[in-house]
């Protein structure tokens, strides 16, 4: 034990929040932390009662509408809190929402992180609640709450209601990329556009795809961090309340037990939720956001990983965009809890985990199981046999995944066929430098772009456009669209949502503004794929790319100048997607509230 943690006469761990609220040895400073809590409407008598204080990290906000529920329930995580002994205090964290933070959301993940860090240590907190939802904002409170390591238990906000449209289901994001394809293929015009897309947001809550806040929120409850079968309740439901309310309990009795997140995210706690989420069909920020997280509790988890635990595990959760329903539908047919039945049962995922709770995954998920075998699937009838994520390699990146559950027969049946080698094929690149570039030229007829074209964007990576553009899934020229062909193979240095079904090859690592392979690709390079050796090359000599490296100088065009101070010191202190896209200096601040101690007085 640390010099954080002090030990009281009965041999408990003493709370924390009594170094502010009742020091006998310092009361002026004693005195003056009362006297502003006091001022909230506390008494003396309460602050002082020995209750612990518990934070409720509040993401939500009007600027984050896909978290703004947590406005609401957490008045039930209070309840909760209050019920069980403890008293709450709610704080706003740094506004993170996915699609309308500009240049992006992921730059905001480090910065909800690190002021999070600050006010988790810097505050008489003896335990928190993470409220969680929006993409960026769940891994950023884990990735905090695993650097302070303070009790710590994550709410999901849950996610919207299913978006319909003309009888059919639309999903957010999945219907943005189908509906642009209906636009450039002439189908629909710019009203009808924002209408189809309009339909799939028909209430508060993330995104009702399997996109990355789903997935996230999902993997958050697989890692044990949230209560059982609590990811997948829809936020208008008024299970949502209750989970809230049993949240607030949940996090008081943790602080008793002192059960914090070093005891839960272990490294079999982490391969549990690789599994999953191959089974859930999950999007390829996971990766990057897991990754960021157990590198700031201290395990060794690498890219190698998700692709030896994941690779081999079904899919079975029939969810856009891998498959055909939405979140209302998983909530019905059992949620994660069905889905993690199965995989303990098949033995493909350790049930001794403990969780927030301080039972294990396997005792809290009992004989859970589907109640819906269209929505998820049984092991033995899965959507895909394996469903993971493929890691290339060659000399365009170091590391770069491919998500095997999205590629459609129409793509396997054009790019992976030839009987010869039916892993592999070759393309000719157009090479993009940014989105805008991508924009302005993709559907100019000089593009030459055709059926053997494999479009690639570079510059969207972590430093390059800081925090990591998702736009590598790009679409075909329309021309190209309207002739029937509705995906190219696209490769790129940024990410791709996760509710696009493209098979994209993404978060290519280095990215090319650092010196990446994929700064020396030129339109017109053949480039070959071969999933089967798992390698991703230009076939250009080693002396052409070594002439072309020596050209490189400086930032390329492709790199404007940082906009904000943040960006300019995200750029200076992130590193690339394989490490977590992480504050590299963060990562040796480990378990702060045992190892580095009380932070010092005030005044
Ligand atoms: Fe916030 Fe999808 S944009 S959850
Ligand atoms: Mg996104």
């Amino acid at each position: 034990m640390g010099e954080g943690a002090k030990t009281s006469s009965e041999g408990k761990t003493a709370l924390r929040s009594r170094a502010w609220f009742d020091n006998p040895e310092n009361p002026d400073m004693t005195a003056l932390y009362l006297e502003r809590y006091l001022n909230y409407g506390f008494s003396i008598d309460e602050l002082q009662s020995g209750r612990p204080i518990i934070g409720i990290a509040q993401t939500g906000s009007d600027l984050t509408p896909c978290n703004r529920h947590h406005l609401e329930l957490a008045k039930r995580v209070r309840d909760g809190i209050r019920d069980a002994g403890g008293i709450a205090i709610e704080f706003p964290t740094h506004p993170i929402q996915e699609t309308g933070k500009r240049p992006t959301a992921g730059l905001d993940r480090n910065l909800q992180y690190l002021s999070l860090v600050e006010a988790i240590h810097g505050y008489p907190l003896d335990g928190v609640v993470l409220t969680i939802g929006c993409d960026k904002t769940t891994p950023a409170c884990l990735m905090a709450a695993a650097t302070v390591n303070i009790p710590a238990i994550a709410l999901s906000v849950g996610p919207m209601l299913n978006g319909w449209f003309k009888g059919e289901r639309t999903g957010s994001g999945t219907i943005v990329w189908k509906a642009r394809e209906m636009m450039a293929a002439g189908e629909i015009d710019y009203k009808g556009f924002l209408e189809l897309v309009a339909s799939s947001a028909p209430s508060t809550g993330w995104c009702n795809t399997m996109g990355t806040a789903t997935t996230m929120n999902s993997l958050t409850e697989a890692l044990g961090m949230s209560l059982p079968g609590s990811a997948a309740i829809p936020a208008p439901y008024r299970d949502r309340q209750e989970c809230a309310y049993r949240t607030g309990v949940q996090i008081v009795e943790m602080v008793h037990a002192d059960r914090k997140p070093s005891d839960i995210l272990t490294r079999t706690a982490f391969l549990n939720a690789i599994r999953v989420n191959s089974a859930i069909g999950g999007s390829t920020n996971a990766p990057i956001h897991l990754n960021a997280i157990a590198r700031h509790i201290g395990v060794e988890l690498t890219l190698e990983d998700w692709e030896t635990q994941g690779a081999d595990v079904p899919l079975i959760v029939n969810l856009q965009p891998a498959g055909s329903y939405l979140a209302e539908d998983f909530y019905r047919a059992g949620g994660v809890p069905a889905v993690m039945g199965q995989l303990v049962r098949a033995g493909l995922i350790d049930g001794d985990a403990l969780t927030a709770n301080g039972q294990t995954i396997a005792a809290n998920i009992g004989d859970a199981d589907t109640q819906d075998t269209d929505v998820i699937r049984t092991l033995d009838a899965p959507l895909k046999p394996a469903a993971g994520l493929t890691v290339l390699r060659g000399n365009l990146f170091d590391n770069a995944v491919m998500k095997l559950s999205v590629i459609s027969p129409e793509f396997r049946a054009r790019y992976l066929s030839n009987a010869a080698d039916p892993d592999a094929f070759e393309g000719t690149a157009i090479v993009f430098d940014g989105p805008e570039d991508y924009h302005s030229r993709i559907d100019d007829p000089a593009l030459g772009a055709d059926a053997n074209s494999i479009l690639i964007m570079r510059g969207a990576g972590p430093i390059g456009y800081p925090g990591g553009a998702e736009v590598v899934n790009m679409r075909p020229p329309a021309a190209l669209i309207q002739a029937g062909l509705h995906a190219l193979p696209c490769i790129g240095d940024g990410r791709q949502s996760g509710t696009s079904g493209s098979p994209s090859i993404l978060n290519a690592a280095p990215e090319a503004v650092v010196g990446g392979g994929l700064a020396l690709v030129r339109t017109g390079d053949r480039i070959r794929i071969d999933l089967g050796k798992r390698t991703a090359d230009m076939l250009v000599d080693a002396a052409e790319l070594d002439r072309r490296r020596a050209e490189l100088k400086g930032n390329p065009d492709y790199m404007p100048p940082p906009q904000t101070p943040w960006q300019e010191i995200h750029r200076a202190l992130t590193g690339q997607f394989d490490g977590g896209a992480v504050l590299e200096m963060a990562v040796k601040y480990q378990r702060v509230a045992q190892t580095r101690g009380l932070p010092r007085d005030s005044h």
